[in-house]
């Protein structure tokens, strides 16, 4: 009984946290923690791309906004990013008006799985296979022929990629697949 009880007051409490339900609240869809791309990982995520000056790139779990930052400072791109934190949704924010490229990027506050990604020349991700996998339907259904999509570190399961790039950061070395759309 006593060994019953206490299994029981454990799942209790783990349950809510796994799943991040908080209650009366819609539960958080999230598909990856926050661990920022280090800096040069991102240059090369958008160099693999081949992001051209005037081109959209959309960074699908945008964290502190710096692949949107990267983009427009460095490539004269226009950037938005997807973020389902509201502290990294703020933050990324502020970062950018600091700089003055809100004239060029934007941070939307919502769930990657339901954005409306169909504008984008670029995606960026960094997820986890598994999110990558709930993610493809949307890639597929979204966005236009010619299309990259730039996953670092974890691979689109089913489809192949025209390039694996790596890069030494933190002390390990970084894969970045390079996918685009109509050579899947
Ligand atoms: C590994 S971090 C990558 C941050 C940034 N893209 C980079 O490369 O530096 C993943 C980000 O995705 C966000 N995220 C997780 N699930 C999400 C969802 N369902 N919709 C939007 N963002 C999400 C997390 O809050 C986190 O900021």
């Amino acid at each position: 009984m006593t060994r019953w009880w206490a299994t029981a007051s454990l799942l209790a409490i783990t349950i809510p946290v796994l799943s991040q339900t908080v209650p009366g609240q819609p539960p958080i869809n999230r598909l990856a923690p926050y661990v920022p791309s280090p800096q040069n990982v991102v240059e090369k995520m958008l160099e693999a791309a081949r992001l051209k000056a005037g081109e959209t790139v959309y960074d699908l779990g945008s964290g502190d906004g710096r692949v949107l930052i990267t983009a427009a400072q460095r490539f004269g791109a226009r950037a938005v990013g997807v973020e389902i934190s509201p502290k990294e949704v703020k933050a990324s924010r502020e970062r950018i008006q600091q700089l003055k490229l809100d004239d060029r990027i934007q941070v939307i506050e919502g769930d990657l799985l339901t954005a409306d990604f169909s504008g984008a020349d670029v995606v960026t991700i960094y997820l986890l296979t598994t999110s990558n996998e709930l993610l493809r339907p949307a890639l597929e259904k979204k966005l236009k022929p010619g299309a990259r999509v730039v996953s670092h570190d974890y691979q689109i399961r089913g489809w192949t990629p025209v390039a694996v790039e790596k890069i030494e950061a933190h002390r390990r070395v970084h894969q970045l697949y390079v996918y685009e759309i109509g050579k899947k």
